[in-house]
């Protein structure tokens, strides 16, 4: 085909895909054609008009501008398209049987937060939230207790934001901490009840959601990384049974396996009774 010939849109697709053909590493090539290859197939499906594919740049910009160290708006993006939870399921779907079950990272992570002893309180701001023990065993999958293991954990106050979002009005690490467990396994979370909270939508994720009829509302959770050597570490949610927002949440986080009960105890306190169970990496 000469280049001075009218191109017919699937050429124009061919000639774009073969201009990547000599990438050197498999990999990459694999992933650009296959890009190329799904985002012109999805330009010419709806059939994508000048003034639309301007918005989306513009979309992207704003999205840019508004990521910085402490927001992440294109997290946020991949959350609430499902992008997050499906890579999830891709790499993570085939685990063995009892291992707990992974989710999204979310945009909110810190890490280095501080080292807190077995049974500390990560309260560090009074938010009227319901204090809590969240505690349980991290085991490998024939029950054997892993002694050591690190529990790296955040959430959002009572008031519905994470530390990271109100940097003049929370300490910073608050409601943030690394616990490790005992040597029978155990860990003890002192904290309070985490809440529904929404994404944030002053940026334009939160305009696409509005736009769209979506709510922004996330079902009560609490985020914990659990690792221990010689096993496969484990990014997931510990969800409150008695949340909104379970069968909605708005970057479809949520998994059967991951919900518990917080329940009244003689202390006072809210109890909630979470074990975890990694899976050997040998
Ligand atoms: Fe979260």
């Amino acid at each position: 085909m000469s280049s001075l010939q009218p191109m017919s849109e699937q050429e124009l697709t061919d000639v774009v895909i073969e201009r990547f053909a000599s990438t050197p590493d498999d990999r990459l090539r694999e992933v650009m054609q296959a890009l190329v290859r799904h985002v012109h197939a999805f330009a010419r499906e709806v059939r994508l008009t000048d003034d639309e594919w301007l918005t989306g740049i513009q979309f992207l910009t704003a999205a840019g501008h508004i990521t910085d160290g402490n927001r992440q708006e294109f997290i946020l993006l991949s959350d609430t398209l499902g992008l997050s939870s499906m890579v999830d399921l891709i790499n993570h779907a085939s685990m063995v049987e009892g291992v707990t079950e992974p989710t999204i990272l979310g945009p909110f992570y810190v890490p280095n937060s501080p080292e807190r002893e077995f049974g500390a309180s990560m309260i560090e701001y009074a938010d009227g939230g319901e204090e809590s023990l969240v505690e349980g065993c991290v085991t490998s999958p024939d029950g054997t207790p892993i002694a050591g293991a690190v529990i790296d954990v955040w959430q959002n106050a009572a008031t519905g934001f994470y530390a990271v979002q109100q940097p003049d009005v929370q300490p910073a690490t608050n409601l943030r901490g690394i616990y490790r467990t005992d040597v029978q396994g155990r860990y003890s979370i002192h904290t309070v009840r985490p809440t529904p909270y929404p994404i944030p939508d002053d940026g334009p994720v939160g305009k696409m959601l509005s736009a769209t009829g979506r709510h922004q509302m996330r079902a009560a959770h609490i985020h914990v990384k659990v690792s221990a050597p010689g096993f496969a570490p484990v990014t997931t949610h510990v969800f409150d049974e008695a949340s909104d927002y379970l069968d909605s949440d708005t970057v479809f986080g949520v998994k059967g396996s991951l919900i518990s009960a917080f329940t009244p105890g003689d202390d006072g306190l809210l109890h909630c009774a979470v074990d975890f169970t990694l899976e050997p990496t040998h």
